[in-house]
């Protein structure tokens, strides 16, 4: 604990030395491009639902998303699915109602209004928000100018560590750990979930380890943040609005004084 304080303290003072900087430094994200970056950019409705077919038939395995709701798969700017499609999919998955069997609980097919569930391995982190809860792009020495330009990097962080097995793994403390070049730390405890082909699409989308590994990223980027669309076109109205306002302003501040520039600009002798 305190030797990462250190290090940290260390980093943003850009006073690291070489093999400290080494070791924090051997993450490594790779920069991927996405439908939704940029200020005009929005989710791509096939690639999301894609994503959710990864994320159903591999990582809910292990990995819950107990912060999404199942009827916003609905939504537009979403997954955007029909509405007999949500119900059909909530009730694959099964949640404990205490209401039933007279207060005692019983299990119940979940309906739209129900959430996913939690992970069901303890040891792997909930993925509602987990494109947002890292970022693949940092520094140099902490002043955040690569996030300024590619942005916070979570759902690339996401691609990168599904791509970044080198297929070397070691036993520690009775525990399996893989390495990857994207996991700060360079070992991680998930085995590779993907090697490609691990999916059929619909569309006939080919399912290579990229592909699959962006769709997946790209959706969970969607869970952690499901009203990107609308908070960019709030955003950009907003500009619009304010762009209008200053020229109005100015024309208005202009008008205003003109009389009076003229009376002084008169008023000066031998002009
Ligand atoms: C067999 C179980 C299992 C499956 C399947 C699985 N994971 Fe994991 N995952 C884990 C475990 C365990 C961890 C915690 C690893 C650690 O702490 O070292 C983890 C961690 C993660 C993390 C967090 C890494 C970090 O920075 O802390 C992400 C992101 C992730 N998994 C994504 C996925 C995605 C996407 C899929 C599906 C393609 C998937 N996982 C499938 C078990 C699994």
């Amino acid at each position: 604990m305190l030797k990462k304080i250190a290090l940290g303290a260390a980093l943003s003072l850009g006073l690291a030395s070489g093999p400290a900087l080494a070791a924090e430094s051997e993450a490594h994200t790779n920069d991927y491009d996405f439908s939704f970056e940029g200020p005009f950019g929005s989710y791509d409705q096939m690639q999301l639902q894609r994503g959710l077919q990864v994320y159903t038939e591999v990582c809910s395995a292990c990995h819950g998303l107990r912060y999404v709701p199942f009827r916003t798969l609905g939504y537009e700017g979403g997954p955007n699915l029909p509405e007999p499609q949500v119900r059909a999919y909530a009730e694959f998955y099964e949640v404990y109602d205490e209401s039933l069997l007279d207060g005692e609980g019983d299990f119940r097919p979940a309906k739209p209004t129900d959430h996913f569930p939690e992970s069901s391995l303890s040891n792997a982190p909930d993925l509602s928000l987990m494109a947002k809860a890292r970022a693949g792009f940092h520094g140099p020495y902490g002043l955040g100018i690569n996030q300024f330009v590619k942005g916070m990097g979570g759902p690339e962080y996401i691609v990168s560590l599904l791509n970044g097995y080198t297929g070397e793994d070691k036993e520690e403390a009775g525990a399996v750990l893989y390495e990857n070049t994207a996991y700060p730390g360079g070992w991680i405890a998930m085995a590779p979930p993907l090697y490609g082909d691990d999916v059929t699409y619909a569309d006939d989308t080919e399912a290579s380890l990229e592909q699959v590994s962006k769709d997946v990223a790209a959706f969970l980027m969607w869970t952690a943040e499901p009203k990107l669309i609308a908070r960019k076109q709030a955003g950009f109205t907003g500009v619009l609005m304010l762009s209008v306002l200053a020229v109005l302003l100015y024309l208005t501040n202009k008008r205003i004084w003109a009389p009076h520039k003229r009376k002084v600009k008169d008023s000066v002798p031998g002009e």
